[in-house]
């Protein structure tokens, strides 16, 4: 058959303004603006009709934004590492930071809490042990007599006897701190050249806190501690991905995964009660998707129970860890179809396009996840790549968790201007802006990543609407029942006005 040149019917391309005016010898002006109108009513937050303070704040942000933009330096075109600095320093974040962003929808339980605050508050705790492993990375434990040694770890010390014998103390911190996380002074691109060093730069920084913070009494202080930086980050609701792993005290017993849970839902309470303007957390149980399929098999049979017996902090299940190198999830297709085969309820939220991999069985993960009816897409890096999975990710109101600084981080893309959810902002995508794991990234809360999303990807097009939007979104998306979800927006709504009221000019 002969290739046809042949183009779409007229009618297909043509909108009616294009139509009306065909013909006349120079572009219409009046179409022009008509069509530039019908662009930006399509974007994010482009349907929001903003009240006359929100309009005086909008222009306030447009002003600021356009200065922000004209900089040499501008912040979301640089690598997060080195731009945090001049994102502090920026009005824009500054605003941002006051801003109440709704929820956090993304966010990993080992990853929340900076790592100041587990090496200044954690590790001065009496019967802190720590060895140093042959790779230089350090390993902690919390012990009532002298732990036994690990394999491929130098003798446990007694951090407390270190700390008496050094130098300098502070440089011995600080040398802890940076164990527990990817950030760094030096140049990331030197210090990181490549993918898979920074993920496993990342997996040995997750191993290093392990043992910190399952330790009983830190792990209710960490998540207390975590909930207070997203809270003072103006964060009013959490979905937490949490690994409940076996938690242990001093004389080495150990907890089930029930009172784990069950931690969690005391510490939120015990913050509701100190904080009444936090809404509240949900856990999206999670397992490392490198684990085979009886584990898998087990782990999702106990998902399904947590989920009957915990409905009101269950949210869900997940698989995390590297996509590219693990399992895709169809190969564990059978192990996934195993609640709807039983008649049980257990939504699920699975990463999935956390990748450049294009063409392969890891890149099908986004639309596998779609048919397995995940409730919403981790990341979904690699929609724009996927028409029919994008397409019903929008028709079946599946929310992208968009990270922004995280992708810049783990390397999938330098300029956050040209990060995809640019695109999907512009259409109204269902989305929503998470942090993923701020403490590995150097950052906190939500506010870096809105502002990346605000001010790098969304341009000078994105709005107050565009803000506002988010926000709705966080809670519209998240696992909450209807009922619930218009009590956090009410909550949300009021201190919204509050926030306009103060700053709009
Ligand atoms: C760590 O934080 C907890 C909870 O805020 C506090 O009670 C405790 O005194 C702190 N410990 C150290 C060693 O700073
Ligand atoms: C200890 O190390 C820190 C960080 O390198 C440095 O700022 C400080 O001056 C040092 N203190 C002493 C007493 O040498
Ligand atoms: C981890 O801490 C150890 C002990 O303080 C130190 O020797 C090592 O350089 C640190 N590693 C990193 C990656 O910071
Ligand atoms: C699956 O993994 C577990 C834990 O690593 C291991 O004990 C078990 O033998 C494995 N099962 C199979 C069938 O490989
Ligand atoms: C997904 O939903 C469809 C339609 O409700 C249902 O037929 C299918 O069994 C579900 N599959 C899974 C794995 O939940
Ligand atoms: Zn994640």
């Amino acid at each position: 058959m002969p290739v046809s040149l042949q183009r779409p019917p007229a009618a297909v391309v043509c909108l009616l303004l294009y139509c009306l005016t065909y013909g006349l010898s120079s572009p219409d002006p009046r179409q022009r603006e008509a069509l530039i109108k019908l662009e930006a009513s399509m974007q994010l937050g482009g349907q929001i009709v903003l009240t006359d303070a929100e309009q005086r704040l909008d222009a306030l942000l447009f002003k600021m934004k356009q200065e922000e933009m004209m900089r040499a330096d501008f912040p979301p075109a640089m690598h997060f590492f080195k731009a945090r600095a001049l994102i502090r320093a920026s009005p824009i974040f500054r605003l941002l930071q006051k801003m109440p962003k709704g929820g956090a929808l993304h966010v990993h339980d080992f990853a929340m809490t900076s790592v100041e605050w587990l090496v200044k508050n954690a590790t001065y705790r009496p019967h802190c042990y720590m060895c140093l492993t042959d790779s230089q990375s350090v390993r902690f434990i919390f012990s009532s007599q002298q732990p036994k040694a690990l394999p491929q770890c130098s003798p446990w010390t007694l951090l407390e006897n270190l700390r008496a014998k050094v130098v300098n103390v502070t440089e011995l911190d600080n040398s802890i701190m940076s164990n527990l996380t990817i950030f760094t002074d030096q140049d990331p691109e030197t210090v990181y050249p490549s993918q898979d060093k920074i993920w496993t730069t990342f997996e040995q920084a997750f191993l290093a806190l392990l043992g910190l913070v399952t330790y009983a009494p830190v792990f209710r202080d960490y998540y207390y501690q975590g909930l207070t930086e997203f809270h003072t980050d103006n964060v009013m609701y959490l979905e937490l991905r949490a690994l409940l792993p076996e938690i242990y005290e001093l004389d080495g017993s150990t907890h089930d995964t029930a009172w784990t849970l069950k931690t969690y839902q005391h510490v939120t309470r015990q913050f509701i009660t100190e904080h009444p303007d936090f809404f509240g957390t949900r856990i999206i149980f999670t397992v490392h998707r490198a684990v085979n399929t009886s584990v898998l098999t087990r782990t999702v049979e106990e998902a399904m129970k947590l989920q009957r017996d915990f409905p009101d902090i269950m949210a869900g299940f997940d698989l995390v860890g590297r996509e590219d190198s693990g399992k895709p999830l169809w190969y564990f297709k059978d192990v996934l179809s195993l609640p709807v085969e039983r008649g049980v309820t257990l939504p699920f939220f699975f990463h999935a396009g956390e990748t450049d991999l294009e063409g392969t069985e890891v890149d099908q993960n986004m639309l596998d996840a779609l048919l397995l009816n995940t409730s919403r897409i981790g990341h979904g890096f690699a929609l724009l790549r996927h028409p029919v999975a994008k397409g019903l990710s929008r028709k079946k109101g599946v929310a992208l968790e968009v990270c922004p600084i995280s992708n810049q981080v783990m390397m999938l893309v330098k300029d956050l201007r040209n990060h995809p959810a640019a695109a999907l902002m512009l259409e109204n995508h269902p989305l929503v802006i998470s942090s993923d794991d701020p403490a590995m990234f150097g950052s906190s809360g939500l506010s870096y990543d809105f502002y990346e999303a605000f001010v790098g990807f969304g341009g000078i097009r994105s709005t107050l609407g565009s803000l506002k939007e988010l926000a709705i979104n966080s809670i519209r998306y998240s696992s909450l029942t209807l009922k619930q979800q218009q009590t956090a927006l009410a909550l949300w709504q009021r201190r919204w006005d509050k926030f306009v009221s103060e700053n709009a000019v």
